[in-house]
């Protein structure tokens, strides 16, 4: 549930010379009028030389996809008159981004997360399974704080340890083919979150490590139960260019509470999606663009359970795998 933005609207005359993607479009003159052709005034054959470039043995797909990123990135250089000093300040901040990645941050991700990239092929990915009539569990995007092989546990286990603050939640449901509403058995629900001082595990020094994390396995009647906490709103790491970003354009770090949830069952296509706390005030106004209002659930007084205060229930539906 991204912000509504204004969307942004082109000139007559430069929708005309951005709609042509020949090689030859591009951007005007400042002399330009509304009623002279526009040829921009940088060599028309450059880009098209770069294009022809791509050696005869390159894939099909790397080939459309490279030379629609060339064309875009071109044009957006002409179109803005970007100068070396710019060109290399964007380098050095994509090198710094790089320089502060490792197995346990990837600010490249946080990058394209922050400019809504993720969430978009988030997006379109969806897209290509939800055109049907029904729809699997909407996806959301992984972020960069998965770790793979998180502990397993049998259903019901709490997935807290040795943190004193947070309302502990029992968190519930089951996970059903989105056709036929059948439960899936040997789903495994890889889960993790953030404590309720907004870190994940990997960041936080005072946490054990895969705190916040785990995975189980359904059994024949789809369900899945274990205990974790109520999330919390917390910023993205604003330490490295990403953040740097953020304030650089005037917004917040926030994202709104949320548990993560990577599902994959044989014979089924594998599911990212974050469940999100309707009470949360950053629901409208994500850092990274990622809520969508169907995975926004309810997080209820549990009674009778000394072990929880609060409950969620929530169903996931997969879509089958395509056959080979
Ligand atoms: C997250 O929810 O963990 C996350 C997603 C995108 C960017 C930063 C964090
Ligand atoms: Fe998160």
């Amino acid at each position: 549930m991204a912000k509504v933005s204004q969307p942004l609207t082109l000139a007559p005359e430069e929708t005309s010379s951005k709609a042509n993607m020949n090689g030859v479009n591009g951007n005007s003159t400042p002399k330009d009028s509304a009623t002279t052709p526009r040829t921009h005034r940088f060599d028309p054959s450059f880009t098209q030389n770069v294009i022809n470039s791509t050696g005869p043995k390159t894939s099909p797909r790397l080939r459309k996809v490279i030379t629609s990123l060339i064309q875009h990135v071109h044009d957006f250089a002409r179109e803005n008159e970007i100068t070396i000093e710019e060109w290399m300040a964007g380098v050095n901040f994509i090198n710094e981004a790089g320089r502060m990645s490792d197995d346990r941050r990837n600010e490249g991700q946080l990058l394209c997360d922050v400019i809504g990239l993720e969430s978009l092929v988030d997006e379109i990915t969806y897209k290509l399974v939800s055109e049907a009539e029904s729809t699997p569990t909407a996806t959301a995007v992984l972020g960069p704080f998965y770790r793979a092989d998180a502990p397993k546990y049998e259903m019901g286990t709490s997935i807290v340890h040795n943190i004193p603050d947070g309302d502990h939640t029992y968190i519930h449901g089951v996970v059903k083919d989105y056709q036929t509403g059948e439960p899936i058995e040997g789903a495994v629900l890889d889960v993790w979150q953030a404590a309720r001082n907004g870190l994940y595990e990997q960041q936080d020094p005072n946490q054990v490590d895969f705190n916040l994390r785990g995975r189980f396995t359904t059994g024949k009647d789809g369900r899945y139960s274990f205990y974790g906490l109520r999330p919390t709103s917390y910023p993205i790491p604003q330490d490295g260019p990403a953040g740097k970003l953020l304030e650089l354009l005037d917004r917040h770090p926030m994202r709104p509470a949320h548990i993560h949830f990577l599902i994959t069952a044989p014979n089924y296509k594998f599911l990212v999606t974050q469940v999100f706390d309707r009470n949360d005030r950053y629901l409208e106004d994500d850092a990274v663009f990622a809520v969508k209002e169907s995975l926004i659930a309810d997080f209820v007084p549990r009674k009778n359970d000394p072990k929880a205060q609060f409950e969620l229930t929530f169903d996931f539906q997969l879509a089958a795998a395509e056959k080979a």
